[in-house]
């Protein structure tokens, strides 16, 4: 593991020369293309020009106090628009070096190599068959690759069972094309392609949150399985990083969530509610100890914040309220999802005791 942090590190000048190896760009070898060719009788589906768009006008300090990962997904569909804006605020092209040796796009990137394509996973796109596409920066269009069987059950198991990815009307799979950068940075390469890729990651976030759109980073995928899903070879080009993209549903506010109002709490209150409460799957331990509750699911270990005597405000598990007989005894336990903001009954007395 520590032998693998190096690649974060950069060289001292004196160890630099010994350390990097002549380049391909020092060997006056031609630069690689700055967009994956594609066949020349392909059609290409125009998309919104960036001078048209309507939408994106939020303010800034909106966009970065909103901006949070969203997993929860509603049924409609993205405008083309919509998804025209967050293919131009993530790879948008900008401009074609004079010299050939690179490009400008809406995001940095090192050595301006832009190592990176973009395809699209499209579930629900108002006036797109769904299916597999890429984004051809160059004229700023889709090109469409094929059909995807199955998609929500494909995506969702090839994302590490996390359903929520493929339930997304557009997901976002960007691929590495290391040579871009490799051909004149060698080895440090790998770290300048790391850096790149977390540009295009916040500027996806951010260009969600301006259009009221949700989105997710998903770093657990099957990689040769998505590659493959591709059409990828996996050595010069594969997936580093997932993202659906969603609307989002209004979100439950935790106060909505509490039945009582808010009162002081005391300790032996606070201790008639700990043990461990089962629900089909779900295990939850409630602990006491420093004068504090404690939620313990598998190894994850979070305090909560208690509301009343029954009703905790948490984060992992985001609210969480307790039902008692009139004997004082734990009846339900109600939680509030953060994931997701759904609602979950994870134990009933007369099922699980
Ligand atoms: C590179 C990267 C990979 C991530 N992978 C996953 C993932 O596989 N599944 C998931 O639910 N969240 C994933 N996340 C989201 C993080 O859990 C999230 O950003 C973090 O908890 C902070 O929450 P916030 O984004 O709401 O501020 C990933 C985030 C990043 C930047």
């Amino acid at each position: 593991m520590k032998e693998n942090r190096k690649f974060l590190q950069f060289f001292d000048n004196e160890d630099y020369e010994k350390e990097v190896p002549e380049s391909d760009e020092q060997k006056k070898i031609p630069p690689p293309p700055f967009e994956r060719p594609y066949p020349k009788d392909a059609i290409l589906i125009d998309l919104v020009s960036p001078e048209d768009f309507k939408i994106g006008k939020t303010p800034l300090l909106n966009i970065v106090n909103n901006r949070k990962s969203r997993r929860k997904y509603t049924d409609d569909l993205l405008t083309l628009e919509e998804l025209s804006f967050l293919l131009w605020c993530t790879q948008g092209l900008k401009k074609e070096l004079k010299s050939g040796l690179g490009v400008r796009r809406t995001v940095p990137s090192s050595g301006a190599k832009s190592p990176f394509e973009t395809y699209l996973v499209i579930n629900r796109v108002k006036g797109l068959d769904p299916g597999l596409y890429r984004y051809i920066s160059f004229s700023h269009k889709l090109l469409f690759i094929k059909e995807i069987k199955d998609v929500e059950k494909t995506i969702g198991e090839l994302s590490y069972n996390q359903k929520f990815v493929g339930k997304a009307p557009v997901i976002f799979y960007w691929t590495a094309v290391p040579y871009r950068t490799e051909w004149r940075y060698t080895v440090l390469a790998h770290k300048f392609i790391a850096i790149d890729l977390g540009l295009l990651c916040q500027s996806l976030y951010m260009a969600c949150e301006a259009i009221k759109l949700g989105t997710c980073a998903i770093g657990y995928y099957e990689q040769n399985k998505v590659d493959k899903l591709l059409e990828l070879d996996t050595k010069d080009e594969f997936v580093v990083l997932v993202h659906p993209v969603g609307k989002y549903p209004k979100e439950k506010k935790v106060t909505e969530f509490f039945k009582n109002p808010q009162a002081k709490v005391k300790s032996e209150d606070l201790s008639k509610l700990v043990g461990t409460y089962t629900k089909d799957k779900s295990v939850v331990e409630i602990i006491f100890k420093e004068d504090q509750l404690f939620a313990k699911i598998g190894d994850y270990e979070e305090p909560f914040t208690p509301y009343n005597e029954t009703e905790f405000e948490g984060e992992y598990l985001k609210a969480v309220r307790f039902i008692l007989s009139s004997d004082g005894k734990v009846e339900k336990v109600i939680i509030l999802n953060s994931h997701d903001d759904t609602t979950e009954l994870i134990y009933q007395e007369s099922e699980s005791s």
